[in-house]
């Protein structure tokens, strides 16, 4: 099967995880004889130093015409004091705005040989499961005015939400529920925001149509406390853009490190953008030593929701589990047995064990 992928490497670790994206692709194109055609773009830094916007009009074409969009990260300090049109960041911001990405699902899950990877205790870890549906292209991040006045001493940003903007994120957090565990989430600050006691309305409506579901609403405190004590206790959450930017990176701990979260920014058509949750981590860009799992569940997340390869996605999740369990990580991960290894080795290990794993139960040939 041909399917056309767009790769936005970015900057700082962007680029050294996409590396080990483009190997597993390569391992599943030969595997299952599929027909990947990759092109490659800038977004970020790296489209500020090469065409001095950091999101080139090219970029966003060929992410249109793509069946897919894969992505590492942008931004670094050597842009953080651009004019807020020209950050890195604004790329990020305006291609998931112009392509209308309006759902982030951002799956947390602890890989059983990772528990005591966790500054938490096993115990409290050991049932963690959840999906974050977080909204991702309104609320605080988009709204405006967002300025600077009176001579730059006040200041503004606007929450904004319109009715179909909440609605539509609120029927994927059901969706989500549904085919989970059938317990939805709705995290917001309803004591205290206009914009959420409309969000909490909006659930209250959507439930009518999912009966099959359990709603509870949190507030989004209390939720940042629950996450860490009794993170068993939630199946999927579903929260405005800006919540769910910070619990995300929250729940990240529950799996040992930011570095194992991918993410999936998706429209009601199929397109997707897919990128793990962290940054571009500066302080070890440019070393060799970045976790790339958080990049390749990412990859993995796209075989399955954008190209329709369920089984590719979960050959390549049963790699990473197993290479984990012979004992290979990454320096980010708090761990002091096994081989720790750098982002080439471990991208290597994973491979060796996806390809091992096709032979030996000839799952491959089937899609031949
Ligand atoms: P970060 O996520 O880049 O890093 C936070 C910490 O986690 C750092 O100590 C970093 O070394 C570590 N870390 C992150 N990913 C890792 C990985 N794969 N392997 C090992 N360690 C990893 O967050 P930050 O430092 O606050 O932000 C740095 C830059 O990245 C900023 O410019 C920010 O705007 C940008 N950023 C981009 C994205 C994105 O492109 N989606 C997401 C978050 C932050
Ligand atoms: C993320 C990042 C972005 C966000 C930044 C870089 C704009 O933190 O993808 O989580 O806040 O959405
Ligand atoms: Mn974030």
């Amino acid at each position: 099967m041909e399917k056309k992928i767009v790769l936005l490497p970015g900057d700082g670790i962007g680029k050294e995880i996409m590396e080990s994206a483009k190997k597993v692709l390569a391992a599943i194109e030969s595997e299952y004889h599929h027909d990947f055609v990759l092109q490659e773009c800038a977004i970020g830094g790296d489209a500020l130093d090469r065409y001095g916007v950091p999101l080139p009009d090219d970029t966003l074409k060929a992410c249109e015409e793509a069946d897919a969009v894969l992505l590492g990260s942008v931004g670094g300090p050597k842009w953080d004091n651009q004019p807020p049109e020209f950050r890195p960041e604004k790329g990020l911001l305006k291609i998931r705005k112009g392509l209308g990405l309006f759902a982030n699902l951002r799956p947390v899950k602890s890989f059983p040989s990772l528990l005591h990877a966790s500054p938490l205790k096993e115990e409290i870890v050991k049932d963690s499961d959840m999906m974050i549906v977080r909204e991702l292209t309104g609320g605080l991040y988009f709204g405006e005015p967002r300025e600077r006045r009176n001579n730059g001493e006040d200041v503004v940003d606007t929450l904004a939400y319109s009715r179909q903007e909440i609605e539509r994120i609120v029927e994927k957090g059901f969706e989500s529920a549904q085919i989970r565990n059938k317990h939805l989430t709705s995290v917001d600050k309803a004591n205290v925001l206009e914009s959420s006691r409309m969000w909490r309305e909006i659930v209250n409506e959507k439930a009518a149509d999912y009966p099959d579901v359990k709603v509870e609403h949190l507030l989004v405190d209390a939720a940042a406390m629950k996450l860490v004590t009794n993170p068993g206790g939630f199946d999927v959450i579903v929260t405005e853009n800006l919540f769910g930017d910070i619990l995300s990176d929250e729940a990240s701990v529950l799996t040992g490190s930011l570095g194992m979260l991918p993410s999936a920014s998706i429209r009601t058509d199929g397109l997707g953008i897919y990128e793990p949750v962290h940054g571009s981590a500066p302080d070890i860009a440019g070393k060799g030593i970045a976790n790339p799992i958080g990049m390749i569940m990412s990859t993995a997340l796209m075989l399955e929701y954008s190209l329709g390869m369920k089984e590719e996605a979960k050959a390549i999740e049963t790699a990473v589990m197993d290479c984990l369990e012979q004992g290979y990580h990454t320096s980010d991960l708090n761990i002091k047995d096994g081989k720790q290894m750098n982002t080439e080795e471990i991208t290597e290990a994973i491979i060796e064990n996806l390809t091992t794993k096709c032979i030996s139960d000839s799952i491959c040939s089937s899609y031949v």
